[in-house]
């Protein structure tokens, strides 16, 4: 058998597990879909939002790129930020890293990749302007997880200079903002930063 038709196989062996287990399951879930929380997190396979957060289906409203990059010109992502946030009302934004992101250790290095160079350009601009704190650190592994923290932590801050999420705040005491970063040698997510709303916006990226 084929590595594919193992998936359609475990996928029917699934289905009728959920059903066995709860038979309203799948009719339940037709019909409404109400996650409390968008989650933008990594593509790499090791980092499940479902899995890792002990999640259901309907729970979380997922987008996944390579090294969880917030970038304001990125249509697709700020598609999927809008229709979260004013659509479904999620309560909580999640930007979720990954300490061994391979994006990001991509981003350090010199090495070219093809095109997904220029998405990481977005982490090396990051290194640049973090530049005086990490390149005073010597252990290159503690240098990546820094600026792991720090492409989370920026991805935050470019989320509050959305009008989706500066609209939102007018009118809704929603949605906070939270930045996590993942450990796969633990399995332990971490909490680097939380942006209330209401909090205050530097001048030049504040719509009024
Ligand atoms: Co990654």
């Amino acid at each position: 058998m084929n590595s594919h038709e193992k998936l359609l196989l475990e996928n029917r062996a699934w289905a009728s597990i959920q059903l066995e287990r709860d038979p309203d399951y799948f009719n339940r879930l037709e019909h409404v879909q109400t996650p409390e929380f968008l989650w933008i997190g990594c593509s790499d396979s090791r980092v499940p939002a479902n899995e890792i957060t002990n999640t259901q289906p309907g729970e979380i409203f997922v987008h996944r790129n390579i090294a969880n990059v917030v970038d304001h010109t990125d249509l697709n992502m700020m598609s999927v930020v809008q229709y979260a946030v004013e659509v479904l009302k999620v309560k909580h934004v999640i930007v979720c890293g990954h300490y061994g992101c391979g994006g990001v250790k991509a981003a350090m290095g010199n090495s070219s990749f093809g095109l997904i160079d220029n998405w990481l350009r977005n982490i090396k601009d990051t290194y640049w302007a973090n530049r005086n704190e990490l390149d005073w650190m010597t252990d290159p592994a503690a240098r990546a997880d820094r600026l792991t923290e720090l492409n989370v932590i920026h991805g935050v801050q470019n989320l509050v200079k959305t009008s989706i999420i500066q609209n939102t705040w007018k009118n809704a005491q929603r949605p906070v903002l939270h930045g996590w970063v993942y450990r796969l040698s633990d399995g332990i997510l971490h909490d680097l930063c939380k942006i209330e709303p209401g909090s205050n916006i530097e001048k030049i990226y504040r719509f009024e």
